[in-house]
């Protein structure tokens, strides 16, 4: 006899996996989080997208009229963060799933390491999503999942990383400790290690020796050097991070999990 999924039902199809049907985003307007948005969209579920800029987070609002949602948030502000899940689940009628997309990197040899780039990067990549963490672990319903964007250079810093690095490096130690807190409610955490992703962060102008930005031409000539460093010969895709976070929201046997997804970038020496 065929296996049936429950007796005299079919199974519904439509409906997103559970951890991915009511899910917040931080970064969710740009990048890497609003791919991770647009999967999710896609599949049929909700979003609240979170960051600072209105101007990107109303733009996929408009987009998927009651399904994505809006909120304006500096998470670098503590006061900014608090409550800010519980206001997610209210938009959503619910919380299934947590990523913490937002993000920020400095790149500053030791010596010229400013005190503001120092502690904004703290700050964002490793404060605000163990404190958000922490409201997902009350919040998310049993099974939910979270996801956090780390990086490779949490693993293989190089020489002007040092504070990036190691708020990334240290973002994944507190994700195994939010995943053994979740875990008795079945509420599993894992983090994504991408290299090179074509996005904003890495085409930003950066400063130059004399002082001045780079131009369109020196970006394009260190995007270069970027990808060339990818043995699969590119730069990761935002869609190629969105595929791997959405996998791990809706996989429930996985938790504390930390996946690179780099192209090969850490294979080599
Ligand atoms: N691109 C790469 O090569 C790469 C590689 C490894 C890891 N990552 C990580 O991937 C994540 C996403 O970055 P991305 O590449 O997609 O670049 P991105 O488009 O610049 O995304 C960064 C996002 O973070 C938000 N954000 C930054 N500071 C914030 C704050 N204080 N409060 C609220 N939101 C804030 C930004 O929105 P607002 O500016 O509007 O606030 C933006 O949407 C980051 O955590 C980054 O460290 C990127």
């Amino acid at each position: 006899m065929p296996h049936s999924h429950a007796e005299g039902t079919t199974p519904d199809r439509s409906a997103p996996a559970a951890g991915l049907r009511r899910v917040l985003v931080t970064g969710g307007g740009t990048g890497i989080g609003l791919a991770v948005c647009e999967a999710i969209l896609a599949g049929g579920g909700q979003v609240v997208a979170v960051g600072r800029r209105s101007e990107p987070l109303q733009a996929i609002a408009a987009r998927y009229p009651g399904q994505a949602h809006a909120l304006v948030a500096d998470l670098a502000a503590p006061e900014q963060r608090e409550g800010l899940l519980a206001r997610g689940r209210a938009l959503m009628g619910g919380l299934d799933g947590f990523v913490h997309s937002a993000g920020y990197v400095a790149h500053e040899a030791p010596g010229s390491i400013s005190e503001a780039a120092l502690r904004a990067q703290i700050e964002i990549n490793l404060v605000a999503p163990l404190r958000l963490g922490e409201q997902a672990l009350e919040l998310l319903e049993d099974g939910g999942g979270m996801v956090f964007v780390a990086s490779t250079l949490a693993v293989r810093p190089v020489l002007t990383s040092a504070v990036y690095s190691a708020a990334k490096a240290g973002l994944i130690e507190a994700m195994k400790v939010l995943a053994l807190a979740g875990a008795p409610r079945g509420v599993r955490a894992s983090a994504v290690l991408p290299g090179v992703v074509d996005t904003d962060m890495i085409r930003a102008p950066a400063p130059t020796r004399d002082g001045q930005n780079e131009s369109p031409s020196e970006v394009e000539r260190r995007v270069e050097r970027l990808r060339a460093l990818h043995p699969i010969g590119r730069l990761g895709a935002t869609s190629d991070v969105a595929a791997c976070t959405t996998y791990l929201l809706g996989a429930h046997w996985i938790s504390g999990a930390s996946i690179t997804i780099d192209g090969g970038l850490l294979l080599r020496e």
